[in-house]
Formats: structure tokens, C-alpha cells, sequence
């Protein structure tokens, strides 16, 4: 008997050490180590604009360090309606270089024919073997209900960015957008390996590992300062210093229909993202980042009855620039729907200790207020914030343009609607400018001393990490500010004709 019970035993710890799958699996999920990032979803270029049809797509994204010569990959999905899986065209791969000494290679596959607002499931398969399993909803159409976090300053690696992954991936969010400063400190492709994907897309659901977000929800990026690798004196984006920098413009795929801008090596542009290196270096970067840089970092695209205009608030951006204020105005007035959304990074109202004189984005408030913005997203400031809805009547030029002066400061004077109170007066006069930024960076005090913005601030919220979760059923949006820890901090609703 005792016998026996040693040779099976022996038996276990021969299966437990010498297992190969031990030695390939992630031992936490049991999925395949294959992946230098994981696969996640993005709306890709080409997404359509205005009320959908029975044809919505999702691009599937992961990245290897093989070129896929030697091995088949697939990607087989089915929605909710569907009896049977269905397998994926073509896969696209395409190399990006070393990285660090790694070769990347970004896998690309589209998954089409999807009914808006229904979930599907999806599977990539290496060599018929299961590598990676994933479910979402596509896109919304305009009279589908749907629901939305915001929240910037993400990749920091802290245990607030990982509880607040976590929270938000909890409550299934149908799209999420994230005004910038995506990823600490310089926005690098190692960086988004080690402190944005392990966190944003675990597999592992716990406040101690984040969750899987990008796998599951719609996520749209921003460029904030800490994604072009800013330093003290910047002139431009080092890519001697930092080769690997503006990861932005190779992990994301968002439709390219904004602002068309033209970089050329050796001469600098106003109003493009200017880089700095070796012509070698720079030429790698621009290969692989093709025509995502610089235009990237301004596009817009709809969700449901929402649409939402993402534009770049760095200082290389002259927002005041006649072109530059044609395109907002032009992307918001064709726009018809119901909701008209804008997200930067640097908000143009805050009260916080660092950024509160930071004020180029209120160039573009007349804008917004003449063309029905309800909302204004932003982020840099580590806090929550919530302004009355307002009208901001800048200081303006000789042509009417309103101007900034020569410390980066805007003035001006507020219209402020203080009989919204987000219950019993839900109907705003103006545009409300929310600042969500506490999502994982070491978060921002208030500066003492700002008796202009103090007035025009309804809500000041900070200490603790935090994201905006929003619903929006037709007319009605409501908006609640939760804590790391599942706390509502701030709640309200909004309705708009
Ligand atoms: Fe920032």
C-alpha cells in the first residue's frame, strides 16, 4: 500500500516539474507565452462615421517577436446571433524592428460583418492551437443605450492604476477613452511593456493586477506630454535618447481622418510633433509608425449617439492658427449627433498645483461653445474636477481670434451656469469641462490663490485614483466619478435636447 502510494507520488512531481506546458504557459492563466503583447482591440482606420450599418468591424491586435513565416495564425470570432465560428481573411504582419534587441512584429486581423451592439466572442489560434480567447461588444448604433469610463495618466506601474483597471473593467465599459499621458515617464515601447499592458490587459481580474480592459472594451487614446517623451528644454522627440519612444503612434489604430500633416526629416513644421535623432534612427521610427504620425494625434470618430473629437493639446499645437481652428470647427459642425464630445489632455480650466497656468486649450472654447459641445474631456492634472457649465470669453486679437499671452496664459472672463445642478436642473447653459486624470500617476494637491477658477469650479475631488464612468440613453447622460476602491465621489446627470 505505502508503496504504491510512493510511485504515484513520485508520479505527480514528475508530471509537476517536467510538464513542458510549465515551461510555455503563463502559469496564472494557462495561455500561451507567445505574445510580446497580448491581443486587444482597436477601431482601426478606416471606422465609419454617422449612424451604422450591419457591417461594423473591430481590428484584433497583438505583437511577436516572429514574423509568422513559420507558424499559422488565426482568428476565428461569432457573435451572439451566430451558430458557427467564423474565420478571419487575411492576418497582416508587419515589422517594426528591434526593439531593445527584439525584433517586433504587430499582427493585425480584422473581424467584419459584426451587428453594432452585439457582443461577440473571439479566439486567436497559432497552428489550430488555442492562443488567446476574448469577448466584446461592437460598436454601438445611434439609438443603442451605452456606457463609457474616461480617465488619463494611466501606465504609471502603481497600485492605483491597477485597482482602477481593475474597477473599471468590472462595471464592462463599451468604450473607454483616455485624454493622454497614456503611458510614465516617456511614453516608450518598453515602457507600454512593462507598466501599460501587463496592468491594462491582465488576464487576471484583482485590484492587485488590473484587468482585462483592452481585450474586452473599445479604448481610445490622446496625446498627453509624458506619450512624446517631453523633457525639461524640449525641442522635439529625442530618438537618440530614446529610440523607442512614441509607442503611441505603433500600439494604437484609430481612424486617421483628422488633421492631414506632413513631416519631413530635417525640417520642422509648426503644428507637427517635431523629432529629434540620427537620420537612421528617425527614419526607423517613421517606417514603422507608416501614416499614423503625426496624424494620430488628432481624429475623431461616433459612438452610438455620441461623436468625439480627440485632439493633441502639446505645445507644439497652435491652436490659435486659423487652419488649426477650421478643422474643430468643421469636424463639430458636420457632426449630427446627439452627444458632441472633445478630448485633450491639458484641460483649459484647472486649479491644480502644476498645470493651473497651462491654458492653450481655452484658444478653442469659443468653438466648442458655438458648435454644441456638451462635454470636455481632459486629463494632466491627477485629480477630479468638475467646472460649472460655462462660456469663456477670452481676451481675442485685432481679428477677433482669441489670443494667449507670452507665459502660456489665456484671460478672460466666465459665464458661468450655476443653476445646473446635475439632479433637479439637469439642462446646461454652456460647456461643462470635466478633468479626470487620476488614473494611476502620483496624484496633484490644489494651488492656493486662483480666485477666478475657484469660482467656476463646482468640484474639486483628489488624494485618491480615480475614473469617470458615464451611461448615455438618448438624451441623457449620467456621470458618476468613482474612487479606486468602488466609491462614487461624484455623481450627476445631464440633459441635452
Ligand atoms: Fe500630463
Amino acid at each position: 500500500m505505502k508503496k504504491i502510494a510512493l510511485v504515484a507520488w513520485l508520479a505527480l512531481v514528475q508530471l509537476l516539474i517536467l510538464s513542458p506546458l510549465s515551461a510555455s504557459a503563463d502559469t496564472k492563466t494557462g495561455e500561451s507565452d507567445v505574445f510580446l503583447v497580448k491581443p486587444y482591440l482597436q477601431l482601426g482606420e478606416g471606422a465609419r462615421q454617422g449612424d451604422l450599418a450591419k457591417q461594423e468591424k473591430m481590428e484584433v491586435v497583438w505583437f511577436t517577436s516572429s514574423n509568422g513565416k513559420s507558424e499559422k495564425w488565426q482568428v476565428q470570432s461569432k457573435s451572439q446571433t451566430d451558430s458557427k465560428w467564423f474565420s478571419s481573411k487575411s492576418v497582416e504582419v508587419f515589422s517594426i524592428g528591434q526593439v531593445e534587441n527584439v525584433p517586433f512584429y504587430r499582427y493585425t486581423v480584422k473581424i467584419e460583418g459584426l451587428n453594432p451592439g452585439e457582443k461577440f466572442d473571439y479566439k486567436v489560434l497559432r497552428n489550430g492551437s488555442l492562443a488567446f480567447n476574448g469577448s466584446a461588444v461592437a460598436r454601438k448604433s445611434f439609438n443603442q443605450p451605452y456606457s463609457f469610463a474616461v480617465f488619463g495618466d494611466v501606465g504609471a506601474g502603481s497600485a492605483g492604476e491597477k485597482k482602477v483597471i481593475y474597477e473599471v473593467t468590472k462595471r464592462k465599459p463599451d468604450l473607454v477613452v483616455m485624454p493622454g499621458d497614456i503611458t510614465y515617464d516617456q511614453g516608450r515601447i518598453s515602457q507600454y511593456l512593462s507598466r501599460f499592458f501587463p496592468i491594462v490587459n491582465s488576464q487576471v481580474s484583482s485590484p492587485d493586477n488590473g484587468g482585462p480592459l483592452l481585450s474586452s472594451s473599445l479604448v481610445m487614446p490622446a496625446l498627453g506630454n509624458h506619450d512624446i517623451a517631453m523633457t525639461t528644454s524640449w525641442k522635439g522627440t529625442d530618438l537618440n535618447r530614446f529610440p523607442d519612444a512614441l509607442g503611441y503612434f505603433i500600439f494604437w489604430s484609430t481612424p486617421l481622418n483628422g488633421l492631414k500633416l506632413d513631416y519631413k526629416i530635417g525640417q520642422s513644421t509648426r503644428n507637427v510633433l517635431p523629432l529629434i535623432g540620427e537620420q537612421a534612427v528617425v527614419t526607423k521610427f517613421l517606417n514603422a509608425a507608416g501614416k499614423r504620425y503625426p496624424n494620430m494625434g488628432n481624429y475623431s470618430f461616433d459612438y452610438g449617439n455620441s461623436h468625439w473629437l480627440i485632439l493633441d493639446g502639446n505645445e507644439y499645437m497652435h491652436w490659435g492658427d486659423s487652419e488649426l481652428r477650421a478643422f474643430v470647427e468643421n469636424d463639430l459642425t458636420k457632426s449630427k449627433a446627439k452627444w458632441k464630445f472633445v478630448s485633450f489632455h491639458q484641460p483649459p480650466f484647472s486649479l491644480d498645483i502644476y498645470h493651473h497656468s497651462e491654458h492653450r486649450m481655452r484658444l478653442l472654447c469659443d468653438i466648442f461653445e458655438r458648435t454644441g459641445v456638451q462635454v470636455v474631456w481632459c486629463g494632466h492634472a491627477h485629480n477630479y474636477q468638475r467646472y460649472f457649465p460655462l462660456k469663456f470669453k477670452a481676451k481675442t486679437n485685432k481679428d477677433g481670434v482669441p489670443m494667449m499671452n507670452g507665459n502660456g496664459t489665456v484671460t478672460g472672463d466666465y459665464i458661468l451656469d450655476t443653476t445646473f445642478n446635475g439632479s433637479t436642473h439637469p439642462k446646461m447653459k454652456g460647456v461643462l469641462y470635466i478633468v479626470s486624470g487620476g488614473g494611476g500617476a502620483s496624484l496633484y494637491r490644489r494651488a492656493p490663490f486662483l480666485p477666478k477658477e475657484s469660482e467656476a469650479c463646482h468640484k474639486f475631488i483628489h488624494g485618491m485614483h480615480s475614473f469617470t464612468f458615464c451611461s448615455i440613453n438618448d438624451k441623457t447622460l449620467n456621470v458618476s466619478q468613482i474612487s479606486d476602491d468602488g466609491k462614487v465621489l461624484d455623481s450627476f446627470k445631464v440633459e441635452t435636447d
